[in-house]
């Protein structure tokens, strides 16, 4: 067994960890789950954090996802969480709030480092697009396994629209779209993203992927060859846990790459 990071993924309606062997990318205990607050301001979600830390007894470095831009820390953007996040040193807060160090970064990217090093993205060069399908999409882009952190393809603007609220998961719910009607939406998005990156994958996450043979197939109008995720409810928690671990061994952060 490798060394053991504890990861945390700050969800919408939950915030989970577990400790994780970053080599084998396993959870290692019984991940733990607490209701996110609400409102999910950040001193209420840093009291969470310090419960979840406290819950393992942790004393090792801890990874945290946010569901927004990370940048040095600071959380920039907060497209479905309270604005009070904007300009935040969250990560300051959470080291406060937990009393260990803490690596924050955005989910998607999370999922996408994840997935990368263990999932579907396993050795995939070039240039791979990881979209979470969820409240909202998150993006997360890697060129020959290397992240560029932070885009933010959710947002694109298709018909006059933000693209999350048209395409995400949540909307196919809320509106009751078949699957059929929601693929189509997916195959606009998607084909317009392509325009602009041409990316020789696309896996496709969020807890709606389990479910990829029902709309996957339905996608037309995009040449990349579209993939489920593979990781799926863990990937944050582990992907979380990996970028704290390369933080504190930085020799980590080139597994990261795909061999
Ligand atoms: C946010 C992204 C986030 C995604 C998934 C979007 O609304 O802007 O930063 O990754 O939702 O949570």
């Amino acid at each position: 067994m490798g060394e053991e990071t504890l990861g945390i993924d700050i969800g919408g309606s939950g915030i989970k960890g577990a400790p994780v062997d970053t080599a084998e990318g396993a959870l290692t205990r019984e991940r733990f789950r607490l209701p996110t607050p609400k409102p999910a301001t950040p001193r209420a979600v840093a009291k969470v954090l310090g419960d979840v830390v406290e819950h393992f007894g942790w004393t090792g470095p801890v990874g945290v996802t946010f569901p927004g831009v990370v940048v040095g820390g600071v959380t920039m953007s907060a497209a479905n969480v309270d604005r009070k996040w904007i300009g935040l040193d969250a990560a300051a807060l959470f080291r406060e709030a937990t009393g260990r160090p803490v690596t924050l970064l955005n989910d998607a990217d999370a999922a996408g480092l994840a997935e990368m090093r263990l999932g579907a993205g396993r050795g995939k060069g070039g240039t791979v697009v990881v979209l979470t399908l969820g409240t909202g999409i998150g993006s997360a882009l890697f060129t020959d396994g290397v992240i560029v952190p932070n885009t933010e393809f959710g947002h694109l603007e298709i018909d006059g629209h933000d693209a999350e609220t048209r395409a995400a998961a949540r909307i196919r719910e809320e509106e009751k779209l078949g699957w059929d009607e929601w693929a189509e939406r997916l195959g606009r998005y998607l084909s317009r993203l392509e325009a602009l990156i041409c990316p020789s994958l696309i896996i496709l996450g969020g807890g709606v992927s389990k479910r990829a043979d029902r709309f996957v197939p339905l996608i037309t109008g995009v040449r990349a060859p579209i993939v489920p995720a593979t990781l799926v409810n863990n990937a944050g928690i582990v992907g979380a846990a990996m970028a704290a671990a390369a933080a504190a061994h930085p020799r980590e952060a080139a597994e990261v790459r795909p061999s």
